[in-house]
């Protein structure tokens, strides 16, 4: 077992997978939460411990707070530390304002901003205690710059920064660090019912993020960039220059 501990949410997949395996060649111990699918979870763990570190999958809904609450407590009970936290799971429910319902604006907002308060509370606890620790919180470039179609998500995306920016403040005097990674268009199953082809033509970098692009960042803003606090880092090919 290693002296450092990383939580990822919604790590079953994704940028969520790929930010647990970044974190777990620099050396950490690697806690992964997911919500439906355990294979998939319980394959990410066995990639995770071929690198050489310790991990565990742990079920709970970030949206719930009575799941979240339960689980964080196991996880400080059974390995004493939480170093670093990505606030990392979230969906998308997209549609035009005007029709948007009740249900798909709440599900967005509880599930990418709510989360972020729900999980991040308990483990600050900890980290208050330890006197270090940092956070990333995965926002998007919908979360600064407003999409039509995402106004539940760029809303709840928006929100993070805020929460990421006044937690730093909050923070940084007790030795914990908190910053945002706003990803443009990445490939991974959230964006595979899109025709991305047609965004290329606007990335200066002229092609879609990796999920890999995104753990690098994820990477440097939790374990390298130890003067750095409150920034939201843009990983998008210079979409929104
Ligand atoms: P994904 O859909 O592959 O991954 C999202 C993960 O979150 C899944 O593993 C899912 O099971 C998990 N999740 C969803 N609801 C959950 C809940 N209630 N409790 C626990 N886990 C839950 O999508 P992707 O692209 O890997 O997304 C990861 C993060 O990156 C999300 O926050 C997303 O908003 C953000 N993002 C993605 C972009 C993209 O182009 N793919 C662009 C900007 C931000």
């Amino acid at each position: 077992m290693s002296e450092k501990l990383a939580l990822v949410t919604g790590a079953s997949r994704g940028i969520g997978k790929a930010c647990a395996m970044e974190l777990a060649k620099a050396g950490y111990d690697i806690i992964i939460n997911y919500v439906g699918n355990a294979e998939a979870a319980e394959k990410t763990v066995q990639e995770i411990k071929a690198l050489g570190v310790d991990s565990a999958a742990y079920k709970f809904d970030v949206s719930n707070k009575e799941e979240v609450d339960k689980s964080i407590a196991e996880i400080i009970e059974k390995y004493g530390r939480i170093d670093v936290l990505v606030n990392n799971a979230g969906i998308t429910r997209d549609g035009l304002f005007m029709r948007m319902s009740e249900e798909n604006w709440n599900a967005v907002i509880n599930t990418n901003l709510s989360s972020a308060f729900f999980v991040s509370q308990p483990v600050v606890k900890i980290m208050m205690k330890q006197r270090s620790g940092a956070i990333v919180n995965m926002a998007s470039v919908v979360g600064v710059s407003g999409n039509a179609g995402q106004a539940n998500y760029s809303a709840a995306k928006a929100g993070l920064i805020g929460l990421t920016k006044t937690l730093a403040k909050e923070l940084g005097s007790r030795g914990i660090r908190v910053n945002a990674v706003a990803p443009g268009f990445i490939n991974t199953d959230m964006t595979k019912d899109l025709d991305t082809s047609k965004f290329t033509d606007f990335i200066p970098l002229k092609r879609l993020g990796e999920p890999e692009d995104i753990a690098k960042a994820v990477k440097f803003l939790a374990v390298d960039a130890e003067y750095v606090t409150g920034q939201v880092l843009e990983v998008d090919g210079g979409l929104i220059i």
